[in-house]
């Protein structure tokens, strides 16, 4: 029996503007990983509902990210773009994973935790049952790789559990329909009906830090418009804030040992690195030694250079919402058919009459 195939899988929620962070964690990412894989793209919004049912401009929410993952270069015609609630099948995949996952193990997310705070018992159901969804995203497809931030490592790892025991609670009747796949775990040779999927976190930044303090993550709930840059800023915008971004009194070390305990430093190293597409140490190569002042408008341009022309894109298809939506609409039918054939068969290994 075959290996499974290589293919791309992410999600972004529709909540809020996206920021550099999103931009050098996901999107990015997505767009150099057209060129190699298969890739599908989705924009959650069954998962935005865990926060708050009532959304102010869900639809329009979902259409931005959509403008967004375009601006940025994501190709619709070669990938699946789509949105998560076209798709029934991840909400059907969802429930059979609820009953596959334990409580336990939900309990256990960190999101999870921080998300519902102290009063755990007033959480929505949804919300503990989060990470079920985004492993039914991801292997109503059958995907081995997710691009995702570092964040999401717990639930890339709970998906795996997830697969594993249905390989294994399910294992006689995979084997006897023949639906199974060789895979390696480890040095071990398995044989299930789910691959283990593996989440792709690498890259030169993997977590952009806020622009006025180094030790918090750039979030679009930060009060300070100055601690990020929007995927929507003009270029003076982004060229403000970047000037305006904390720093130390010390030049930049020639090594990337030079970094430890300057977290605004590394920061700023770090994002010039991802957005010129080297590593820091060859940043510091070039800028080793000189101030803050040099480096600075050398990073401004650079980002000016990146992102102001994704605004323009984004602010261009959005002024087009029936583009997008069929866009989606598009996106949605061709992922529906990758997902039915999964589902006819896991309806068929569980004994669930279909037709
Ligand atoms: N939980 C992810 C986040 O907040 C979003 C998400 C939902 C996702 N389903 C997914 C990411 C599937 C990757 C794959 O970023």
């Amino acid at each position: 029996m075959s290996e499974f195939k290589e293919l791309v899988f992410s999600g972004v929620q529709p909540t809020g503007n996206l920021h550099l962070g999103n931009y050098l964690g996901a999107l990015q990412k997505f767009v150099a990983l057209q060129d190699s894989h298969e890739c599908i793209y989705c924009v959650v919004d069954l998962h935005s509902l865990t926060a708050t049912m009532a959304h102010d401009d869900l639809a329009d929410q979902t259409r931005s990210i959509t403008a967004a993952f375009l601006a940025s270069g994501i190709d619709p015609k070669k990938n699946i773009v789509f949105n998560q609630s076209q798709v029934l099948q991840h909400a059907e995949l969802a429930w059979i994973f609820n009953c596959v996952a334990r409580i336990g193990w939900m309990n256990r997310m960190t999101q999870f935790k921080d998300k519902a705070g102290k009063d755990r018992e007033n959480a929505s159901l949804g919300l503990l049952a989060y990470p079920s969804l985004m492993a039914a995203d991801i292997l109503v497809y059958r995907a081995t790789h997710v691009p995702v931030g570092d964040d999401q490592k717990q639930h890339l790892e709970l998906t795996r559990d997830i697969a594993q025991k249905f390989n294994n609670d399910f294992s006689r009747r995979i084997a006897e329909l023949g639906y199974g796949v060789d895979m390696e775990v480890g040095e071990e040779k398995v044989n299930g009906f789910f691959p283990l999927t593996e989440p792709l976190i690498d890259g030169a930044i993997t977590r952009v830090m806020s622009l006025r303090d180094g030790s918090k993550k750039m979030s679009k709930s930060d009060p300070s418009d100055l601690s990020r840059i929007n995927l929507t800023d003009e270029a003076d915008a982004i060229a403000k804030k970047i000037k305006k971004a904390k720093t130390d009194p010390e030049p930049l070390p020639s090594e990337l040992g030079g970094l430890i305990e300057r977290p605004e430093a590394q920061n700023l190293v770090g994002i010039y690195a991802a957005l010129s597409g080297t590593t820091s140490t060859s940043v510091l190569t070039e800028f080793g030694g000189r101030q803050f002042s040099e480096f600075k408008p050398a990073l401004a341009e650079l980002a000016v250079e990146k992102l102001a022309p994704i605004a323009g894109e984004m602010r261009r298809i959005l002024a087009d919402p029936a583009y997008i939506d069929g866009v989606l609409r598009e996106g949605s039918g061709r992922a529906r058919e990758k997902a039915e054939a999964t589902m006819k068969m896991v309806r068929e290994i569980i004994g669930l009459i279909d037709g």
